[in-house]
């Protein structure tokens, strides 16, 4: 493992060498997945960009120096998650990085009626994650946001898709405490079953990337668009707090942020979260809720599996 005391000079040339190892980022195409996989692939691992357009993920992958594959995923149809993880056929899986996700669009629906960023960024995963886990020997990195803690941010368990009254700040802030605290209950769920398989959550602070384009509120668009040019840092930067929780030695559940000013930019570190995002009962309770929207479980794919075959490659 690489030393992870001197934060503030942390990059990516300090990732250990990962030859022979297998890394997916969902979101590949651009952004921050795009750099994160750039990173992987320059430290030797063959990296699985998961894209909705294949087309755009053949033209990322080509921008990277390393071995790539381009698969087509879209979070937001759980029979193309499940074609997906179909697709896998057992092949061992290192790093698994949920960066994709959407912010604050205009009101939408997935294929399965979910609202969209709830749906794309937790539940898509969600899916992707547990049908996926019996081959992750390494880690889960789930990317959340600053934004957990922003929007009064709290899962609606009694209206999730917000059929009363849609406001696309609070459905985003929703969406990325779900990511916190399926980390949460993810991380829970690996320890007890015994397995060495580490949940992490990261967040970016403020990377400028494509992400901001979709708001729907012209006015956020437009201040986001100064922020961009006059706050932001690089996606270059923006993927070191992902780059760290996929390869530092942390316990599992840590969250990774970057070490500046409220967090919006910086050298990774661990970072906290809001109480809401470390309410376990909450977490539970949204891991069973997610069981049933999705038809996805943990029994079904992880469970007894997913602890044998972490044990297996932390025997290697
Ligand atoms: N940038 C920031 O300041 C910031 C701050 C906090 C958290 N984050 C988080 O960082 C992550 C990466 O975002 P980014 O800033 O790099 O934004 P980005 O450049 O817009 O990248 C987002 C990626 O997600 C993909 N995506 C969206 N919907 C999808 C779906 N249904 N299925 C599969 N892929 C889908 C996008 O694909 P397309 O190109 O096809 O749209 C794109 O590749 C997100 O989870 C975001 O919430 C970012």
């Amino acid at each position: 493992m690489a030393d992870n005391t001197k934060t503030k000079t942390w990059d990516a040339t300090r990732l250990p060498d990962l030859t022979g190892r297998t890394a997916l980022v969902t979101g590949a195409n651009s952004g921050i997945g795009r750099t994160a996989a750039d990173a992987l692939a320059r430290a030797g691992a063959h990296v699985v960009f998961a894209v909705r357009d294949p087309e755009r993920g053949l033209a990322a992958a080509a921008t990277v120096h390393g071995s790539t594959e381009v698969r087509r995923l879209d979070l937001a149809d759980l029979s193309s998650v499940r074609e997906f993880a179909d697709a896998w056929q057992g092949r061992p899986l290192d790093l698994l990085i949920n960066n994709a996700g959407v912010m604050m669009l205009p009101q939408q629906r997935t294929a399965d009626g979910f609202e969209m960023q709830f749906g794309t960024n937790h539940l898509g995963h969600f899916a992707l994650t547990n049908l996926l886990l019996p081959y992750v020997t390494d880690r889960v990195v789930t990317l959340s946001s600053g934004a957990h803690r922003m929007f009064d941010a709290r899962i609606r368990f009694e209206d999730l898709d917000f059929t009363s009254g849609y406001n696309p700040n609070r459905a985003y802030a929703q969406s990325k405490l779900a990511n916190l605290l399926f980390t949460l209950e993810l991380q829970r769920r690996l320890a007890e079953a015994g397995s060495p398989v580490r949940a992490m959550a990261a967040h970016p602070g403020y990377a400028a990337t494509n992400l901001q384009s979709h708001a729907g509120n012209p006015v956020m668009r437009g201040m986001m668009k100064i922020g961009n040019r006059f706050f932001a840092q690089d996606d270059r930067a923006g993927a070191l707090p992902t780059l760290y929780a996929a390869t530092q030695d942390l316990p599992g559940a840590s969250y990774v942020g970057p070490d500046g000013r409220g967090e919006l930019r910086g050298g990774p570190t661990l970072v906290g979260r809001s109480a809401a995002a470390s309410d376990v009962a909450v977490a539970r309770r949204l891991w069973t809720v997610s069981e049933e929207l999705t038809g996805v479980s943990w029994a079904s794919g992880a469970g007894d599996r997913g602890g044998a075959r972490g044990r297996m490659a932390a025997e290697r």
